[in-house]
């Protein structure tokens, strides 16, 4: 028998108000969302607000799938730590008892560490890919069709690769957050040569940089930690 990890839950009164009632403490502090003594650091609380919001939205559509004996599939695209395919799970996949969840995802110490993380907690429907979002499409470790597909600030066109495949795999529903920042930042890099003092772009062009120098959009090294990207607009560096 698999021993997993507890999921034993704090005492409510000692948890941030954010933690719902069934949630998997020991998962929130795996993902570093909660701290060891169960508190919410800033930019952890900004993660959960995000991945929060994002699951309202996504719950409902998963509720309006038609019933299925294999349960709904949703594939997650640009996975980096799986905060987003985790909460989903712990709130929603876990509960129903059938459906799985794809990770995929190009890092391959993410996905390893996705892995195990998921076996600790017995979260035996999820699966994650070391591959890129286009190449997914071609995987046979996932099914020909797919319900919901999710990009969570995925990087520069792994976006555009999520819509083609959610049209490849007959999606129901796709939920995504572009992460355009790099791509605007790097069109603008290329266009230094151009004259832009006198176009709208200028503007723009300053703040992007202002953004990217700013200590409240971006850590002090100034990279995301799941792409590696200093004009990343994954605030928390998932
Ligand atoms: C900014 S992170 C976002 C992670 C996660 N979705 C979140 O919001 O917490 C983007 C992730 O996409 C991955 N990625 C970038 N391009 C990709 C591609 N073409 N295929 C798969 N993953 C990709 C990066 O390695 C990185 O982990």
């Amino acid at each position: 028998m698999k021993k997993h990890m507890s999921k034993h839950t704090a005492p409510a009164d000692a948890l941030p108000p954010e933690v719902r009632p069934g949630q998997s403490v020991e998962l929130l502090k795996q993902l570093h969302i909660l701290t060891r003594d169960g508190k919410l650091n800033q930019d952890s609380r900004r993660k959960l607000k995000q991945v929060y919001h994002l699951f309202q939205f996504i719950e409902k559509l998963l509720l309006e799938l038609p019933d299925s004996p294999q349960g709904p599939t949703l594939a997650d695209h640009g996975a980096g730590k799986s905060y987003l395919g985790f909460i989903i799970y712990d709130l929603f996949f876990k509960a129903l008892g059938k459906g799985t969840i794809y990770g995929i995802e190009t890092r391959s110490e993410l996905v390893e560490s996705s892995r195990q993380l998921a076996e600790r907690l017995g979260f035996d429907r999820m699966r994650f890919l070391n591959v890129s979002v286009a190449e997914s499409t071609q995987s046979s470790e996932l099914p020909e069709q797919i319900d919901v597909v999710t990009a969570l600030h995925a990087c520069d066109t792994a976006t555009d690769d999520a819509i083609a495949f959610g049209l490849q795999k007959k999606a129901r529903f796709m939920v995504l957050v572009p992460c355009c920042q790099a791509e605007l930042a790097r069109a603008l890099n290329q266009s230094k040569a151009l004259n832009l003092q006198r176009t709208p772009l200028r503007s723009i062009s300053a703040r992007v940089a202002s953004l990217r120098s700013s200590p409240v959009t971006s850590k002090p090294a100034g990279r995301c930690s799941s792409c590696s990207r200093s004009s990343c607009s994954s605030s928390t560096g998932s």
